[in-house]
């Protein structure tokens, strides 16, 4: 009785071991042929909103040859097109999403399956408002664009070493640079006929040596002044009409070749003109909530004829600009409308063989918010074509906010970017913006001639805390720039 049950309970563990041995074994094989039947090399992904990729998988002996599809559990978090190329959506179509509060990010399994049904492969992909690409890694922007219009940024001294550009970020990208402060008359003119030009002349020369064209930025402006400009109020006529030619003419003829087109007058009018305004009567003077023209107060309006009838003769190649902010409203838009239209028609009379005009350009410097309305920039791009001037989108930023909301968590000048209130939606909103921005700017193509974005990384940027450009503190592309790029396909 005894030995029986001890063999009985020993071939029970004969057989429990051997059927716990079969099972492992069937587990394991059947795990190795899925495995071995198609393979998709990742097994996760994270994609920034706006992003795609394609997806490489491998087929084993046993599944060669046959055709694959691709499915998403979540077609509007992340779409698989036929041939494996994923892309990660924001839960709406264009235009539907701005201002709402959708989710912006979530997870999609991404199935791969062989025509016979008997392999199949999955992975995880998960879509995100941060930056995964970096911006050395994605093809330059400049390339893009190259039928449209220049690509250009902003550059500093430390940009310049040896003559040449030394971030690669600028080289890969761009193919204009503006001096983010170096060529305002604070730096390069410290008192009057006295001129230090060391610095913008060493990033001038980088720039030209690395094949860049270089846009001057900016020669007469009511900030960033020289303080002997600023005291210009004090001045006569005479004296300050003689002081603002020697400027301009000294300027440009340092530069003279190197520079392909100048900024000559920067934001003369305050933000509270409106469109029955007077031009003439209505540029910065004393008690303006910012401060006064100094050339405006000592010449009057007459300066912005003579400053860029001094500008021509100087360099009579360089492209002339007038540059302003808050050209989408419609009070701004038409004073330098309607400027830009008498001034040009002045030189006309009185240089009838000219057959250019005076000022050549006008620069939307375009430091957007989410509240900026595309159907306004549009409105001012109307308005500005039948002048005949070429126009410069010349500062480009969008806060991932409104101006609101923007100025109460610290407003410009401040680098809080790490406390920026800015949301996933705002980053998402941001991307459309720029979309609809560049597909404006794209339909415009024959008279824009320049899209420069005042910086490259959001911690670069002038206005951090609104987080207000393509590329996120560490040089990755946002879903702004995705969405600047669909710009081209649309
Ligand atoms: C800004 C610079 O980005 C800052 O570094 C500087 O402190 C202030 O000026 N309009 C212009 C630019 O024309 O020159 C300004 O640049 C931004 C607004």
């Amino acid at each position: 009785m005894k030995t029986t049950t001890k063999l009985l309970s020993y071939l029970m563990l004969i057989v429990a071991v051997i059927f716990l041995f079969s099972t492992c074994a069937s587990k394991n094989g059947s795990a190795e042929t899925a495995k071995t039947g198609i393979n998709i090399e990742k097994r996760s992904l994270i994609l920034t909103i706006g992003a795609s990729e394609k997806l490489n998988f491998t087929l084993s002996p046993e599944a060669e040859g046959q055709a694959v599809t691709w499915t998403s559990s979540a077609p509007r978090i992340a779409s698989v097109s036929n041939d494996g190329t994923v892309t990660a959506l924001d839960y709406s179509v264009r235009g539907e999403s701005r201002f709402t509060s959708s989710p912006a990010t979530g997870t999609a399994n991404i199935t791969a399956k062989t025509a016979d049904g008997k392999f199949e492969d999955t992975i995880i992909v998960t879509t995100t408002t941060q930056g995964t690409i970096d911006i050395l890694t994605l093809p330059p922007m400049k390339d893009q664009f190259s039928s449209y219009f220049l690509i250009g940024n902003i550059f500093n001294r430390t940009d310049a070493r040896n003559n040449e550009i030394v971030n690669q970020r600028l080289i890969h990208h761009f193919n204009v640079l503006t001096a983010e402060n170096d060529m305002k008359p604070e730096y390069i003119a410290p008192s009057r006929n006295s001129y230090n030009f060391a610095n913008a002349d060493r990033m001038v020369n980088s720039a030209i040596a690395s094949g860049f064209k270089v846009h001057g930025h900016t020669l007469l402006w009511h900030r960033q002044n020289a303080q002997w400009m600023t005291s210009m109020t004090r001045s006569s006529k005479e004296n300050a009409l003689a002081a603002m030619k020697k400027y301009i003419t000294d300027v440009m003829t340092h530069y003279k070749g190197r520079i392909y087109s100048w900024d000559v007058l920067n934001e003369a009018f305050p933000d509270s003109v409106t469109e029955n305004d007077d031009w003439t009567q209505v540029i910065r003077k004393a008690g303006d909530s910012q401060s006064p023209n100094p050339w405006y107060v000592s010449i009057g309006a007459d300066f912005v004829y003579e400053g860029f009838l001094a500008a021509r003769l100087a360099d009579p190649e360089a492209l002339l600009y007038y540059n302003d902010y808050n050209l989408d409203t419609i009070g701004k838009a038409t004073m330098v409308r309607n400027m830009v239209r008498d001034v040009n028609a002045r030189y006309r009379q009185e240089y009838p063989n000219e057959r250019r005009l005076l000022i050549d350009g006008i620069g939307m410097q375009s430091h957007h918010n989410l509240h900026v309305s595309e159907a306004h920039v549009r409105r001012s791009l109307d308005m500005f074509r039948p002048l005949g001037v070429k126009i410069a989108i010349s500062e480009l930023d969008v806060l991932g906010q409104g101006w609101g909301d923007f100025s109460r968590s610290g407003g410009s000048g401040t680098n809080k970017q790490s406390g920026s209130s800015v949301t996933n939606d705002g980053i998402k909103d941001q991307a459309w913006f720029y979309n609809e921005l560049m597909t404006l700017f794209i339909e415009n193509a024959d008279i824009v001639e320049r899209v420069t974005w005042w910086g490259v990384t959001d911690s670069q940027s002038w206005r951090s805390a609104g987080l207000p450009l393509l590329f996120d503190s560490r040089g990755r592309a946002k879903p702004a720039y995705y969405r600047v790029i669909e710009a081209l396909s649309q």
